[in-house]
């Protein structure tokens, strides 16, 4: 995921051109094709093209989860990203909501081999949680998945009803990708693991690029939680977006040290890329918790 290298040719490309690409929306937006999930899956999974970035979230996140909380995360997909974030928070229930019947049978496969009991997942939308209780849920997470919105009212809809569902104290953690204005950039960002993952992924990574809001959609959504949250990105490339509630929990040695050794499992590129996309969010603003 985003790397050094990668994000200067970024930078280079948005900085030199007029374009001003439009947003173009998913053609899948929900993601139900086998070889969608199969490839989703794959890149999530151990040592895969995803592996940084999902190690990233979860270290961000810990700093939202409170022992004994409830979570809720929005498009949990095939439950790569949620099953780490369960693990390494066992104390924690989570909830997985997903359109797409196919992910959510990868996804109970998936936490059922890693033996977590602390996962359900339920078939919804992101934008109707009707079934949630007006402040029932302690934190409420999403990852990759908010560009799979068709619009702007959907994303400031999907905001409201986490809104709704969280209690007072409650936080939140989402993160996604950010819009270019360069159709030049959308492709050097999408192909930078092309020889190492799935067509089906590489296309889908460019449509996600396409599809992804701007940082100031971010900014007018999140404003539903007011104070409570900071909008950051990537600095000076827009690359990844997190919208993030203050800490509510101090930092802990066994999170930081099972953290650690996730980080030291990675293979050496995707170490490096972890180290570059810490690098570029703090420039940003948002300090990474745990690795240094
Ligand atoms: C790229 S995946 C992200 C999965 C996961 N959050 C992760 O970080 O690996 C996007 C997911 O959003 C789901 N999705 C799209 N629109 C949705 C909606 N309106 N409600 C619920 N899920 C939706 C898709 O089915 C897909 O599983």
């Amino acid at each position: 995921m985003p790397n050094f290298k990668v994000l200067m040719k970024v930078l280079v490309s948005e900085l030199a051109t007029f374009e001003r690409a439009q947003r173009v929306v998913e053609p899948d937006l929900v993601m139900d094709r086998q070889e969608q999930v199969d490839a989703y899956s794959q890149a999530g999974a151990k040592g895969g093209t995803m592996a940084s970035l999902n190690l990233f979230h979860s270290a961000q996140i810990a700093e939202v989860i409170r022992p004994g909380d409830t979570v809720v995360d929005l498009a949990c997909g095939s439950a790569n990203q949620l099953a780490q974030v369960a693990q390494l928070n066992p104390d924690s229930r989570f909830l997985g909501v997903d359109l797409s019947p196919h992910m959510l049978d990868r996804a109970r496969q998936f936490v059922a081999e890693k033996g977590l009991s602390n996962c359900e997942f339920r078939l919804a939308s992101i934008t109707d949680l009707e079934f949630l209780k007006d402040r029932s849920v302690d934190v409420v997470m999403s990852t990759m998945a908010l560009h799979h919105l068709p619009d702007t009212a959907s994303l400031q809809q999907c905001f409201r009803e986490a809104r709704r569902i969280l209690k007072p104290d409650g936080g939140v953690y989402f993160s996604d990708l950010g819009h270019f204005r360069a159709e030049k950039s959308i492709e050097y960002a999408s192909r930078q693991y092309a020889d190492q993952q799935p067509e089906v992924f590489t296309i889908d990574y460019l449509n996600s690029l396409r599809a992804a809001f701007s940082l100031q959609d971010f900014r007018d959504a999140a404003q539903v939680f007011g104070e409570q949250v900071s909008v950051l990105s990537t600095f000076l490339v827009r690359y990844m977006i997190v919208v993030k509630s203050a800490a509510r929990r101090p930092p802990d040695q066994a999170l930081g040290s099972a953290l650690d050794a996730l980080r030291q499992g990675l293979p050496d590129g995707h170490r490096a890329d972890l180290k570059d996309l810490i690098l570029f969010f703090r420039l940003g603003g948002l300090a990474t918790p745990y690795f240094g």
